[in-house]
């Protein structure tokens, strides 16, 4: 009798804490492998909406420029104001702005810019027609090793339109543009400092 009396309870013991344990088990794993779908739906979206917000911007030239000034307007600006036309004569008439294809801490590593320019630099300067709002003169310094050792590897190019809509010709390069930036040797021929 005592062991029939044994039995029974734990029987109904077992049986209770089944059927406890039982629907508890199943919810987990629902729960789990709901939000293991809401996690995957999650990444999906995200990934989706990174497609959507970040998409693969083409770069391209102005019309008539080299391929390597693309998106010059993305690179480090050396003035932090607009530079206005020289008075009395602007050998590159305009309001300008100056840019390297440089990050700052490599032109100016304790906050001071360095000089020279290190090699594969392209400095590029546009400047807006005076009552023009559109870029009409592009002028470009591309150090290159071996190009010009006299005049620290500098290669000088202007490249000038009168239309927004027209392609950029060269206008003038070489001695004539180093002659006047000798001035500036100094500072590696660019007169512009980094603000
Ligand atoms: C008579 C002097 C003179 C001549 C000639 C000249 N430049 Fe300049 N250039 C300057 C001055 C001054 C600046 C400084 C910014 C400004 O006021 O335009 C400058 C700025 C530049 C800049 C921006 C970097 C810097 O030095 O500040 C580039 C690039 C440039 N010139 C390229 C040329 C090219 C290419 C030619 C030849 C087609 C040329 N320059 C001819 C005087 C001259």
């Amino acid at each position: 009798m005592k062991s029939r009396r044994l039995d029974s309870s734990f029987l109904s013991a077992f049986f209770g804490i089944a059927i406890v344990l039982i629907p508890c088990m199943i919810l987990t794993s629902c729960v789990e492998e709901q939000q293991l779908e809401e996690l995957v739906q999650e990444t999906n979206k995200e990934e989706i909406e990174q497609e959507i917000v970040e998409p693969e911007e083409p770069v391209v030239a102005l019309p008539g420029l080299p391929e390597d000034v693309a998106g010059y307007e993305r690179w480090l600006k050396l003035n932090a104001e607009p530079i206005p036309p020289v008075a009395g004569g602007d050998p590159h008439n305009g309001t300008k702005n100056v840019y390297v294809n440089q990050a700052r801490d490599t032109i100016a590593p304790d906050g001071e810019q360095q000089f020279p320019y290190p090699d594969g630099s392209i400095v590029v300067k546009e400047a807006f027609r005076p009552n023009k709002d559109y870029v009409g003169l592009i002028a470009i310094m591309r150090k290159k090793a071996g190009t010009d050792p006299d005049h620290n590897d500098w290669a000088f190019i202007e490249y000038t339109r009168n239309d927004p809509d027209a392609d950029f010709n060269v206008i003038a390069s070489g001695r004539i543009c180093w002659s006047c930036h000798a001035r500036v040797e100094d500072i590696d021929y660019v007169f512009t400092e980094l603000d």
